[in-house]
């Protein structure tokens, strides 16, 4: 017994890139530092949600906006360490942070930017070396000297350099190749006062991909009726479904066209839709993998950092129809004040739970065994003011959507909410159990 132990201790300490025990993460809301009143963080939580949605356009790329995510995590970097705010982002690779040289340019962050002169573990990647080959985001510099980095998001773009440095994650260290961000531009407030991006996407610069690991897992407590509890972010071995007790389902996941921007999402095979009793007359291809324009991919995808899941248009106005037949009497305009929604019921103190059915999602990949996500209502609806709560699902459609977006369906983390997922790149599939979030 003791001989594997020990082996073990000896590859842990030899792989630079790997932590033994696996790194957890505390997540914070980013409205949970406010005081704030639920109303409130509705109106915040579809702003950033519909801001993003109508960055789309113009931009090169099937581009993710990070902003609008609500979880962050904190973070050390350096030696003598130096406290940074990350967004949680499976929908983008880079780890970013701003760099002091960044001022004036910068957009503003609420601790102070990471200053490489006072670290004594940052180390440049220079253009030739194996590092800078990583990842579609890296490129030599004019000069090639130096590698730098680039990446596009929907509301602008951050550019860098590459370095190596020691981060700090709990008890754990590890060192990562990481973007020391100079040059932003980006909306403003988009980050919520965060220093920069976590991206875990399946690129090789993510840290899931850095670690070695193939394998991570989270659990977000309720946006608004938990705003006390932190939610937590498990990487390598500490990620598990141990909890025991509600069932566990996997759904495989779809395997990626040949692309490195495609190579970051997570794609599932989104089948059809059950909402009560009624099955969604929707065929399935509307959500399937597929070329939509040259070289330009729609499909479904799971990312933590878009709060709200937008559907293709024709299952998002079946979903719609349906749940207005369903809600009947119980269905009313919006309140005075309120926008942006499409579907709202009367109902005490907005809690629409005893009146919306849940929501199934129905997984399949073509005549193979099938696993469903029930939604309950509380993960696809939310209360926006005293005496009523709105449906937070929306057409990926809307105005200045473009391909393949506005053709995507996105299964954003208001669904995630009191569920564990785990994403197992080594086993091909995405599990997930409903749990009491705040105990994880
Ligand atoms: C938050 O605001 C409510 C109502 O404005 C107030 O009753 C409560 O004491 C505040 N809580 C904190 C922690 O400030
Ligand atoms: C759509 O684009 C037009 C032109 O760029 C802009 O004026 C308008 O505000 C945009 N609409 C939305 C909803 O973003
Ligand atoms: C990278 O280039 C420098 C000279 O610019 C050279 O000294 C070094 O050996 C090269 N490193 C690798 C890994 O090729
Ligand atoms: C930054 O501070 C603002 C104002 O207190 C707060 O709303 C926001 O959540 C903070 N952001 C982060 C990432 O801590
Ligand atoms: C926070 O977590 C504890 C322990 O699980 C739980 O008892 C408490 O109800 C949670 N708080 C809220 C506001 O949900
Ligand atoms: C998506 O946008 C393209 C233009 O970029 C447009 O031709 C197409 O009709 C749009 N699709 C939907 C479902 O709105």
């Amino acid at each position: 017994m003791a001989r594997p132990l020990i082996w073990l201790a000896l590859l842990c300490a030899s792989l630079t890139f790997t932590t033994c025990a696996g790194i957890r993460l505390e997540l914070i809301h980013v409205d949970a530092k406010e005081n704030r009143t639920i109303a409130e963080r509705m109106r915040r939580a579809t702003e950033r949600t519909h801001r993003r949605l109508a960055s789309m356009g113009g931009v090169t790329a099937p581009v993710h906006w990070a902003g609008s995510t609500q979880y962050i995590a904190e973070y050390l970097i350096g030696d003598p360490p130096q406290r940074a705010e990350a967004i949680i982002d499976t929908g983008s690779n880079l780890i970013w942070t701003q760099c002091s040289a960044c001022r004036p340019g910068c957009f503003n962050q609420n601790l102070s930017y990471y200053d490489p002169s006072l670290s004594r573990t940052v180390r440049p990647v220079a253009c030739n070396d194996t590092a800078c080959a990583l990842g579609f985001e890296t490129r030599c510099t004019r000069d090639r000297k130096a590698c730098g980095v680039l990446t596009a998001y929907g509301a602008g773009a951050i550019a860098g350099v590459l370095g190596t440095e020691t981060f700090t994650f709990g008890s754990e260290k590890a060192s990562l190749a990481f973007g020391c961000i100079t040059a932003t531009e980006l909306t403003p407030g988009s980050l919520n006062g965060a220093s920069g991006i976590i991206g875990l996407g399946r690129g090789t610069l993510s840290l899931v991909s850095q670690l070695g690991d193939t394998k991570f897992s989270y659990c977000l407590t309720p946006y608004f009726s938990d705003a006390v509890n932190t939610s937590h972010l498990f990487v390598g071995a500490s990620a598990d479904l141990s909890g025991g007790g509600a069932p566990v389902t996997s759904v495989p996941f779809v395997k990626n066209p040949n692309d490195d921007l495609y190579d970051t999402f997570y794609f599932l095979p989104l089948a059809g839709i059950t909402v009560g009793e009624a099955k969604l007359d929707v065929p399935a291809a509307a959500f399937d993998l597929r070329e939509v324009a040259p070289g330009r991919w729609a499909g479904t995808l799971i990312d933590s950092g878009a709060p709200f899941t937008r559907l293709v248009d024709v299952a998002y106005q079946a979903l719609r129809a349906e749940l207005a037949r369903q809600l009947g009497d119980s269905v009313v305009p919006l309140p005075a004040g309120v926008e942006g929604f499409d579907l709202c019921v009367a109902v005490a103190q907005g809690d629409a739970s005893k009146l919306v059915p849940p929501l199934v999602l129905h997984f399949g990949s073509g005549g193979g065994a099938s696993s469903d996500l029930v939604v309950p209502p509380e993960n696809y609806w939310g209360p926006v003011d005293e005496a009523t709560a709105c449906m937070v699902v929306f057409s990926a459609a809307r105005p200045n959507a473009t391909l393949p977006m506005n053709e995507t369906t996105v299964i954003g983390n208001y669904m995630h909410q009191n569920m564990h997922l785990l994403y197992d790149m080594g086993n091909g599939v995405l599990s997930f159990q409903p749990a009491d979030c705040s105990s994880v």
